[in-house]
């Protein structure tokens, strides 16, 4: 069998990642340079900011990926780039070097949604199957997406409002945790008691829709309150409870799209599929659903931004004959 090799590039947010996969299942390199540390004391992304260091890394990360995949460009298959959704500036960035690369070495192009990229990192845990169910909790993005077929997606459930990740990034904020908080928010969550109850927004609604601003509003007004009598609330105890809020709603509506589509695998992915609460709840849960439908959580490494999910989503659509020009553009508000 020919090796398929795919140069796929992300740098739709503040990660630039370039990656060399082989047959849409082995990373053969995954380069990731994250920019958080220039972002935190502006308290989120600075697109201007983000910009500017992909042009830094674009040529770096070209160069390492395919020295450590020990692959040259003409040895490669396709070039794979996420056009959308994400920051103009950002995308452009990486849309400009994969279209000069391709050009320069004759080689095809394969645009792809960053957001079907996040659930091809699950890719990486097993071959996915279909028909099936996605859960993609990401810092701009709450979906249940489902998929009939591969590179089929169709959105059967949104946020209303802010994104999961984003409520974790803006409840941070008051704790004085930096940018973004989601991982140190999970890790003071492990140390305390939902004691705070927080509202638990559409959860009993019929429908997949979230809203999570409710609970934000809830959560910096408990502390704000507390704040004003002089008191200090526990931080792990909020952090529990905020999350336990956030995984509930997650989860029950989640299961409520199982109940209703019959399908063989629930994909978790995104930037938020880290956080152990949700997937130990979902792992707790889905037994309910088992043999015949299984649980595929990306693997933690894979979870945020990184060009490896993007060559695995990129195979699927070089396979269905996807295919961009020179004309390529990036469409920061692209959807399925
Ligand atoms: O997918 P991602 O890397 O970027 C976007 O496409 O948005 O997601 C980033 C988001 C951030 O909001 C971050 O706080 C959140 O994922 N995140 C987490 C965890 N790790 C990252 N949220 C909750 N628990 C975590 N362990
Ligand atoms: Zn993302």
């Amino acid at each position: 069998e020919a090796r398929e090799l795919i140069l796929a590039f992300e740098t739709s947010c503040d990660e630039t990642s370039v990656a060399v996969v082989e047959n849409g299942e082995h990373i053969l390199s995954n380069f990731v340079a994250t920019q958080i540390k220039s972002h935190q004391r502006f308290g989120g992304v600075v697109p201007e900011v983000a910009s500017r260091h992909h042009i830094e890394e674009i040529t770096i990360g070209i160069r390492k990926a395919l020295t450590e995949a020990d692959v040259t460009p003409e040895e490669l298959t396709a070039v794979a780039v996420t056009y959308g959704p994400g920051l103009v500036g950002s995308l452009l960035i990486g849309v400009t070097a994969a279209k000069t690369f391709a050009f320069a070495h004759h080689l095809p192009l394969v645009p792809v949604n960053h957001m079907a990229g996040h659930i091809y990192a699950a890719r990486y845990v097993e071959p996915l199957t279909f028909p099936s169910l996605g859960l993609l909790v990401s810092g701009g993005h709450t979906q249940i997406v489902l998929m009939k077929a591969a590179g089929e997606f169709e959105i059967i459930g949104d946020t209303r409002d802010d994104a999961a990740g984003e409520a974790f990034d803006k409840v941070g904020r008051v704790l004085g945790i930096p940018y973004p908080a989601g991982k140190e928010i999970d890790r003071l969550a492990h140390e305390g008691h939902d004691t705070f109850n927080f509202p638990r927004a559409m959860i009993h609604e019929a429908n997949y829709d979230f809203s999570f601003s409710g609970l934000k509003s809830a959560f910096i007004n408990t502390v704000h309150n507390a704040d004003q009598r002089g008191e200090q609330l526990d931080r792990a105890d909020l952090a529990a409870s905020f999350q336990a809020s956030v995984v509930d709603v997650l989860v029950t509506k989640v299961l409520s799209a199982l109940e209703r589509y019959q399908v063989k695998q629930l994909v978790l992915a995104g930037g938020v599929a880290a956080n152990h609460g949700l997937r130990d709840a979902l792992k707790t849960k889905m037994t309910r659903f088992a043999p015949q439908t299984k649980l595929v959580a990306a693997p933690l490494a894979l979870c945020g931004d990184n060009a490896a999910m993007i060559g695995a989503a990129a195979h699927i659509a070089y396979a269905k004959g996807d295919r961009a020009d020179m004309s390529l553009n990036a469409d920061p508000s692209l959807e399925f």
